[in-house]
């Protein structure tokens, strides 16, 4: 049964733990909720938001409308053969539970997202990616509730528009859809990808060449667990920002002035770890009154307790000036701003 509250306190359903409320708000568990909440909203005419994890939103002021926490739950086989299996879930469920029936079975393709913090269908809104690896890479296929009509479409991958940490869902079809359930195909063959960062390193340090799915997992969960904080111990919204893409010539000049500046290639472009931006900047471990830099990694913000959105704010402000001023680079929130 839909239950619909007024005047809600989200501070406990958003893990940088800010102070916010939501107009209206409920849970759904199934379908037919889904369904309820889109007839209510429309009756109403309010809008919805639909909240996931909570993980990767700054929410600075009251919500209007009926915010909607995803309960749905689920997982299944779609379709198999020798060489692969196609696995769904439904939107409301855990990214990691999910990561982790898949590497139980021993499917490959999205171990290294072990332990990226929300739902299933928060992953594609933002195409999810962690050491070298994104969730386009084994997506099979989507289907979404449209938040109008209450009509139900496929999105295959073409449809998605997926890119880095983006998607044709937080662009043109923003707020229009409610990602029901989620498709990946993975391999049943080893398939792994060893080559980010520390990964192959510390394998070898456990004395592992030849690691399989679970001794993978493992590792990501000591890499991730030694760099980034747990939202639950320190509340934060990983990355805060993105890695910013500047050309070839801005990165000669900028090279000139710091020999020791972190970069990737990607194509015609170079991306910069924000992180070692901020860190250059000075702001690594720094803490200003509620809210700081986290010690281990300058892309993470975070809120020490009793931080309000205003404070959190002030502190990116300040963070894109002197980034900005030092680089001539303009960072780009990853987390969205509401
Ligand atoms: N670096 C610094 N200082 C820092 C942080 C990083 O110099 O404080 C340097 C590192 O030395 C390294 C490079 O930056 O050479 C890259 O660092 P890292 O491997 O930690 O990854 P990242 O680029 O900072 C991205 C994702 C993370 C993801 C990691 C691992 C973005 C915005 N962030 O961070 O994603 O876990 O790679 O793949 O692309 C998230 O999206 O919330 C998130 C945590």
């Amino acid at each position: 049964m839909l239950h619909i509250e007024k005047n809600f306190e989200l501070q406990k359903l958003n893990t940088l733990k800010l102070a916010a409320k939501a107009e209206f708000f409920a849970v759904v568990s199934n379908k037919e909720e889904l369904l309820g909440a889109i007839s209510w909203s429309k009756a109403k005419n309010v809008p919805i938001f639909v909240l996931g994890g909570g993980s990767n939103i700054l929410i600075s002021k009251k919500i209007k409308g009926l915010v909607l926490k995803n309960e749905i739950k689920g997982t299944g086989i779609l379709a198999e053969d020798r060489e692969s299996v196609t696995f769904s879930a439904l939107s409301g469920e855990n990214w990691t539970h999910f990561v982790h029936l898949a590497a139980e079975n021993g499917w490959y393709g999205v171990e290294n997202l072990y332990l990226v913090p929300g739902t299933v269908g928060a992953a594609p809104v933002q195409n999810i990616g962690a050491y070298g690896v994104e969730l386009k890479d084994t997506f099979d296929h989507l289907v979404a509730i449209n938040l109008e009509t209450g009509k139900e479409k496929i999105f295959t991958i073409k449809d998605c528009h997926f890119a880095y940490r983006n998607s044709i869902f937080k662009n043109k079809l923003k707020g229009k859809y409610f990602i029901y359930s989620v498709a990946l195909r993975l391999n049943k063959k080893a398939s792994l990808k060893l080559d980010y960062g520390d990964i192959r390193v510390k394998l070898l340090e456990k004395g592992i060449k030849k690691p399989n799915l679970k001794q993978v997992v493992s590792v990501i969960q000591e890499i991730r667990n030694s760099k980034l904080p747990s939202p639950a111990v320190l509340a934060n919204a990983g990355s805060f920002f993105k890695n910013p893409e500047i050309s070839i010539s801005e990165f000669r000049k900028l090279e000139t002035s710091f020999p020791d500046i972190k970069s990737f290639p990607t194509g015609k472009k170079v991306k910069i770890p924000a992180g070692w931006l901020i860190e250059k900047a000075g702001f690594k471990g720094k803490k200003f009154g509620s809210v700081g830099v986290y010690e281990k990694q300058a892309l993470i913000l975070v809120n020490y307790g009793g931080a309000t959105a205003r404070d959190l704010l002030a502190l990116v402000k300040d963070i894109k000036k002197t980034v900005k001023k030092l680089f001539t680079i303009d960072l780009e929130e990853e987390v969205n701003i509401i």
